[in-house]
C-alpha cells in the first residue's frame, strides 16, 4: 500500500476540545519501537513515546486521538468482527462469553466485546495508569479490572481469576515488543476452560521465520500439540506508522483444546 501522508499536526483545541498532537517532522529513521509524538499540554509541547503507555493513558483522550483518529487503528474492530463470525458459525450465544481481556489498556477492546454481546468481562493490565484510565473513560465496560503482572501471578491471584470461569481470552495489540511475553500469554491462556475462545492479534513479523519474540514458535507448537485449533486468521492493517505506512498484524481466533503445558513456550 502506498504511503499515506499524515498531517504533521492535527486540529487544535478549538476542535471539540481535542488535544493538539504533532508527529515528528522527519519520521524516516524512526522504527515502530521508537515512535513518538508531541502533545501540547498547558502551553508546553511534551514528547511522548508510543510505548510509554503510562503517560499516554494519564492524558484523557490521547490514546484514542493518537492511535485511532490520527493513525487509524483497526485492531479492536477486527478482533470483534472475527470473534463474532466464529461464535455465530458455532451457534454460540454471545451473552455466554466470559472474557479475560489481557493487556486491556483503557478499555477499547472491552467496549468492542460488549458490542459483540459479551456479558462478563474482566480487564487486566500491568499498569495502574491503564486501570485508572479504563475506570475514568469507560467505567461501565468491565465487571472487574485488575492490575497484575502475568509473568508472576501469585497463587491467590490465579485462584481469584479462576473463579470467573473464563471461556474467552482476548489480547489485542499487546503481545511482543517488550509488552506481554509468551510465558504471560500462557498463564492467561490456561485460565480459559477447554473449548473456550482465544482471540488475539500480533504483529505479522512475530509469526514469521525471523521472529525473535518467541510467539511464532509458541503458536506453532500449540497447534502441533493440539492445544489450540485456529479457526480464523486474518492479516490486516493494524494502523499507520508515523510515516503513514501501514503496519500489518495478524488476528487469530481459535478454540482452546487443552492447557499449554510448561516447556512449550520458548
Ligand atoms: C497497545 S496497548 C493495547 C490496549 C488494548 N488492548 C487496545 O487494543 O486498545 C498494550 C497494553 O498492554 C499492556 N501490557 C504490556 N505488558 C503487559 C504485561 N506484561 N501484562 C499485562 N499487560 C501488559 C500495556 O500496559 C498496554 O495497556
Amino acid at each position: 500500500m502506498a504511503n499515506r501522508r499524515l498531517p504533521h499536526e492535527n486540529g487544535g483545541p478549538s476542535m471539540n476540545n481535542k488535544l493538539q498532537i504533532r508527529l515528528p517532522e522527519h519520521p524516516e529513521r524512526i522504527d515502530q519501537d521508537s515512535e513518538y509524538c508531541s502533545v501540547l499540554l498547558d502551553g508546553t509541547w511534551h514528547d511522548i513515546r508510543f510505548h510509554d503507555y503510562d503517560r499516554i493513558f494519564s492524558i484523557p483522550g490521547l490514546y484514542e486521538q493518537l492511535f485511532h483518529d490520527v493513525l487509524d487503528c483497526r485492531s479492536p474492530d477486527v478482533v470483534g468482527k472475527l470473534l463474532k463470525e466464529q461464535i455465530q458459525a458455532d451457534d454460540v450465544d454471545a451473552s455466554s462469553l466470559r472474557v479475560l481481556d489481557l493487556g486491556a489498556g483503557n478499555g477499547l477492546v472491552g467496549e468492542q466485546l460488549r458490542t459483540v454481546g459479551a456479558q462478563h468481562l474482566v480487564g487486566v493490565d500491568i499498569l495502574t495508569e491503564a486501570s485508572d484510565a479504563a475506570l475514568r473513560d469507560r467505567p461501565e465496560v468491565y465487571d472487574e479490572y485488575r492490575v497484575l503482572d502475568f509473568t508472576a501471578l501469585s497463587e491467590q491471584d490465579t485462584a481469584a481469576l479462576a473463579r470467573h470461569e473464563f471461556n474467552t481470552l482476548s489480547c489485542v495489540a499487546a503481545l511482543g515488543y517488550g509488552d506481554i511475553p509468551p510465558a504471560a500469554f500462557r498463564s492467561a491462556f490456561n485460565l480459559v476452560g477447554d473449548g473456550g475462545w482465544i482471540a488475539f492479534t500480533i504483529k505479522d513479523r512475530f509469526l514469521g521465520d525471523e521472529d525473535t519474540s518467541g510467539f511464532a514458535r509458541l503458536i506453532r507448537r500449540c497447534q502441533e500439540a493440539g492445544v489450540l485449533e485456529v479457526r480464523s486468521s486474518e492479516r490486516y492493517r493494524h494502523r499507520l506508522d508515523i510515516k503513514g505506512d501501514p503496519l500489518y498484524y495478524v488476528a487469530i481466533v481459535g478454540v482452546k483444546k487443552a492447557d499449554i503445558p510448561s516447556g512449550l513456550e520458548p
